[in-house]
């Protein structure tokens, strides 16, 4: 069996085919970048809406595959942002459409679960999915994946991104700031926000812009960093506790930190509990999760009229059922 996944949840338009033994055949993308950064929806849709034929062609092609051979077309039902999805969804259900294909349309941040406990082997992870935009703490427990902490403001991503725009970093800004995290040499007490099993990084990115120009641009990217993914190792760090899971998986783009890394590590090293983390090209939003997801819920069953694929900017992933596990 072959899927054909697509993901526009955010900035970027991906398109993955991945057969059932979660072989990637393919995995292109084009992602929306500005220098002066932030994401506009009407230049994202025109962005997704150039990109959407060119990236599924391509991806056919590195598959060597036709629409003939693809069994199921999946997308990014959501959340994310509504225009955004919408393109994906509109290009799923053409490709569906016109070739007579089942279409799925799958939770996001599942798909980011999935692909990543079946390429890195774990069976019952603790997930950090900490992205732009999103930042959760989740674990499967009684037929559902439950969401035990998270944020409730902006994603973990975003407040690097925001913090790096001030400064000049352009968009992405997470991986300069990580590359700036490991040469400064001084903290800077910076607010630190944990509410119950929830987090807030609003504060934190007030009083980081606060300090621009009163001190080492490297010693405040490090200890903004530092505060922050310290607030999410220890909601991670309680949630291992109260469920007594002994793996942690990394996904979602801000997993490709190395101090993000690190400080899981030594977490996880003093509860005795496994670090996983999903190689970038997997961990960062792209269309070979989709196509996974969406590949193992069409084997279990699951399927979807045409008019049940209206996208969900809102979608939890603790409303799905998983019917697959
Ligand atoms: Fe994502």
């Amino acid at each position: 069996m072959i899927c054909l996944g697509i993901e526009s949840t955010a900035h970027t338009f991906g398109v993955g085919v991945v057969d059932e033994k979660c072989r990637v055949l393919a995995n292109e993308k084009d992602s929306h970048s500005t220098e002066a950064g932030g994401l506009i929806p009407r230049e994202l849709t025109d962005h997704h809406v150039m990109a959407a034929p060119k990236v599924i062609e391509k991806a056919l092609q590195s598959a060597s595959v036709k629409m003939k051979d693809i069994e199921v077309v999946a997308f990014s039902i959501g959340p994310g942002i509504g225009p955004a999805l919408k393109v994906g969804a509109v290009a799923a259900r053409t490709l569906s459409l016109k070739y007579g294909k089942p279409l799925l349309g799958v939770n996001h941040p599942i798909a980011h679960i999935e692909i990543g406990k079946t390429v890195t082997g774990c069976n019952d992870p603790l997930v950090v999915y900490a992205s732009g935009g999103n930042t959760q703490i989740i674990g499967f427990d009684s037929g559902k994946y439950r969401v035990y902490g998270e944020t409730l403001d902006t994603g973990v991503g975003n407040l690097l991104d925001s913090f790096g725009r001030e400064l000049g970093l352009g968009f992405p800004a997470g991986p300069k700031i990580d590359a700036m995290y490991f040469k400064a040499n001084k903290f800077i007490e910076l607010p630190y926000s944990v509410k119950g099993m929830d987090l807030h990084f609003s504060g934190l990115l007030t009083a980081a812009k606060q300090n621009i120009g009163k001190c080492s641009e490297k010693n405040l990217a490090y200890s903004l960093m530092h505060t922050a993914f310290a607030m999410v190792t220890e909601v991670t760090e309680r949630a291992l506790a109260h469920t007594g899971k002994k793996e942690v998986l990394l996904t979602g783009g801000v997993a490709c930190s190395k101090a993000l890394q690190e400080m899981m590590e030594k977490m996880c090293y003093a509860r005795k509990a496994k670090l996983f983390v999903t190689p970038p090209a997997l961990a960062v939003d792209n269309g070979a999760m989709i196509a996974w997801l969406g590949l193992i819920q069409f084997k279990a069953g699951d399927r979807m009229k045409l008019e049940e694929t209206v996208v969900k900017q809102k979608f939890r992933a603790d409303q799905v059922v998983a019917t697959w596990i």
